[in-house]
């Protein structure tokens, strides 16, 4: 069965779905996307996704002209009309179709995609055996806290990832790990979680966001700051977070064995309780 997918408006069967060969997000990348997560056909924490999509049209000058209700109402249609279950929405908004130039257009509409994919994210196999990650060199522009579509520096990372038998890729900058190629990146040390602070460096996680909500419900703390490779590679512990991971242990890096090879205490009692939190919608009270 084909997916429907939402272009402009409509919804279309995804061959039918097009954009223009101008389209400003194909020729500069010059748009912005976000991915939500979905479970039992439920989103898990869209207000949060949408309130970073504002933010990072803001920051680009970048027209939003549908409010967050009416975004969240075509959320729920693509999962209805895609019969998802369990997966993603990728949500994508460009400044639209002009001919190439490259400051913005006077009269371009943004254009608006929406398309599901289906996942498994409770019951992923990596979740029993953990992942394993190898770094790469942050290739990225400076204003990585921006959710751009542009993402060639994430793309080679993952393909070298793929290429070396690993599952993911830690971007590695003056020594220091900056983030995962698509996900918050986190070590832990005794009862202490560590990951860097929120800057341009880095995507401001909404899972990390949630996980941060939920130390209180734990004897865990938290420390906020960069941290080497060589610490990571000494870590107890080290896990992702995002919208399509979840909280996921990370078990090799760059070859080196963490907690022995195998999920770690701690990093399986924050899936749980996050896990938990997304069944029921994932909204932070
Ligand atoms: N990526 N850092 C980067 C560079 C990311 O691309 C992502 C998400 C995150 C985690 O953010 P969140 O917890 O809000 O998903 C951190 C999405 C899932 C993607 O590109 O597919």
């Amino acid at each position: 069965m084909s997916r429907i997918v939402y272009v402009n408006g409509e919804y279309l069967p995804e061959e039918d779905a097009k954009i223009s060969v101008f389209d400003r997000g194909f020729i500069f990348a010059d748009g912005i996307y976000e991915v939500s997560a979905v479970l039992g056909g439920k989103l898990v924490d869209c207000e949060a996704h949408l309130a970073r999509l504002e933010r990072s049209c803001g920051e680009i000058n970048l027209p939003l002209p549908w409010s967050r209700a009416e975004l969240v109402a075509i959320h729920e249609e693509m999962i209805k009309r895609n019969a998802l279950d369990e997966g993603g929405v990728y949500l994508q908004v460009t400044r639209g179709a002009a001919d190439r130039d490259f400051p913005f257009p006077k009269d371009a509409k943004p254009t608006l995609v929406l398309f599901t994919q289906a996942r498994n994210y409770v019951n992923a196999p990596t979740v029993k055996t953990g992942i394993k990650v190898v770094t790469f060199p942050d290739l990225r522009w400076e204003r990585r806290d921006i959710k751009s579509v542009g993402l060639l520096g994430q793309v080679l990372a993952k393909q070298y990832a793929a290429e070396q038998g690993a599952n993911d890729a830690w971007l590695v900058e003056d020594g220091v790990v900056t983030e995962g190629a698509s996900a918050t990146a986190w070590i832990v040390k005794g009862k202490t979680l560590i990951s860097r602070p929120l800057s341009n460096k880095v995507l401001p996680g909404i899972t990390r966001k949630a996980v941060l909500a939920f130390l209180a419900e734990t004897d865990f703390t938290f420390e906020e700051r960069t941290f080497t490779l060589e610490e990571a590679l000494d870590a107890e512990e080290a896990f992702i977070t995002s919208a399509t991971a979840f909280v996921m242990p990370v078990t090799t890096l760059d070859g080196h064995t963490i907690h022995n090879g195998a999920p770690g205490p701690t990093t399986l009692r924050l899936r749980e309780i996050y896990v938990d939190f997304a069944r029921k919608g994932g909204v932070l009270g």
